[in-house]
């Protein structure tokens, strides 16, 4: 079974990438390391014991996308690929869309031109949501305005495969909306690896506790909420990776070539900044050094999933706990600190 797995380099791809290589997928990955470290498939390497095919290849190139396709042949794709700062894409928003819809696009059109109905995976947001009417949301709920280019992109992607499901054209396609994925590898050998200064509440907080940032910021504690600072669902990155493999597995199980879902991937639960900042000085003994600050431009109020629809119908449940988030995160962070 050989996979193609799409930015497999990156945070939620290399965790992904360890699982699929666990269950004896063949994987070919794909990532032009404009986010992501070639070191991670050495890591990948140690974790699992299996070296996955890797070709560097920019995803936006058609014809490095073409020549892909000509050398191999996928049974099923998962697609992680895309830049994803939100501050970066409000300053260079065509680079948000060329990059994140294009190589969308490129995939899309090779798999037209193969003589099977492609099992695809797709990664969206819960930013498609912005700021829900109410919680929890489920899948249901409309999609509102982005806030931002990076917002944008995803909606249009999710528009791309929604009318490749109205079209007469053969296709089997999930599309995860990703709340916030937190925590590393139980071995710490990978994690979150933020180039420059983390925009992530969980990066940013690893970053200060080590000692690489003087003092992290709560953007704001006036909202309306159980103390003031935004909520937001915090996901095990392991529960998150594990749902591609039941996703892929479910897909490769469809008899039929017409296949199109979109569920929600949350813990159901959701947690303050400051709820989150004490669990995690809790369960590392740790104290942060932390301040309240003015409210960050764009962040909606409060977020969490409703789940009982990729709960009832892929029998998931989450394995771990916030608490297992914030202790593999900074087992992980003191573990690239060590090296460095
Ligand atoms: P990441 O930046 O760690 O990984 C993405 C990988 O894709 C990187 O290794 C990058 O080098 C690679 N890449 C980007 N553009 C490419 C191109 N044109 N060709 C080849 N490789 C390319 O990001 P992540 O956190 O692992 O996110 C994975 C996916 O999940 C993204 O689509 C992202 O938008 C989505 N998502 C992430 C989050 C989150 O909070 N991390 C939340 C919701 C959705
Ligand atoms: C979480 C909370 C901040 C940093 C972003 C993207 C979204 C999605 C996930 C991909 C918020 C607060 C943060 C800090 C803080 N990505 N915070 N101080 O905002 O839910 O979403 O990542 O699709 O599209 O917008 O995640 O980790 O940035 O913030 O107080 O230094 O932490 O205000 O309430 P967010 P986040």
């Amino acid at each position: 079974m050989q996979v193609l797995v799409t930015g497999g380099l990156g945070y939620i791809g290399s965790h992904t990438s360890v699982l699929l290589l666990e269950k004896g997928y063949d994987l070919v990955i794909v990532d032009d390391l404009s986010n992501s470290n070639i070191e991670v498939l050495e890591n990948i390497y140690r974790i699992t014991g299996k070296k996955p095919v890797f070709e560097k290849i920019d995803l936006k190139d058609k014809e490095s996308v073409s020549t892909l396709f000509k050398n191999y042949d996928f049974n099923g794709i998962i697609h992680f690929a895309a830049h994803k700062s939100v501050n970066e894409s409000v300053n260079f928003p065509e680079k948000y869309f060329s990059n994140n819809v294009g190589s969308l696009e490129n995939i899309i059109a090779e798999t037209k031109l193969l003589d099977k109905p492609m099992n695809f995976i797709f990664s969206s947001s819960c930013t498609v949501y912005g700021q829900a009417d109410s919680m929890p949301i489920d899948e249901s709920f409309p999609l509102k305005k982005a806030e931002s280019p990076y917002g944008q992109s995803k909606r249009e992607c999710e528009e791309v495969l929604e009318k490749l499901n109205e079209s007469d054209f053969s296709f089997k396609n999930i599309t995860l909306r990703y709340f916030n994925p937190v925590g590393a590898h139980p071995s710490a050998l990978i994690g979150e690896l933020p180039l420059g200064v983390p925009e992530n509440l969980v990066p940013y907080l690893t970053q200060t506790a080590i000692g690489i940032r003087d003092c992290l910021t709560v953007f704001g504690n006036d909202y309306e909420t159980v103390d003031g600072t935004c909520v937001r669902d915090y996901i095990h990155i392991m529960d998150l990776a594990e749902v591609h493999v039941i996703c892929l597995e479910k897909l490769m199980r469809v008899k039929s070539d017409d296949f199109f879902k979109v569920y929600n991937v949350g813990t159901g639960k959701g947690s303050s900044v400051l709820e989150l900042i004490n669990l995690f000085e809790t369960v590392n003994q740790i104290k942060l050094n932390y301040k309240i600050g003015a409210r960050r431009k764009g962040d909606v109020v409060t977020a969490y999933a409703n789940t009982s629809k990729i709960e009832g119908e892929l029998d998931w449940r989450t394995k771990y706990s916030l608490e297992d988030a914030l202790k593999s995160a900074w087992s992980w962070q003191k573990n690239i600190n060590k090296n460095e």
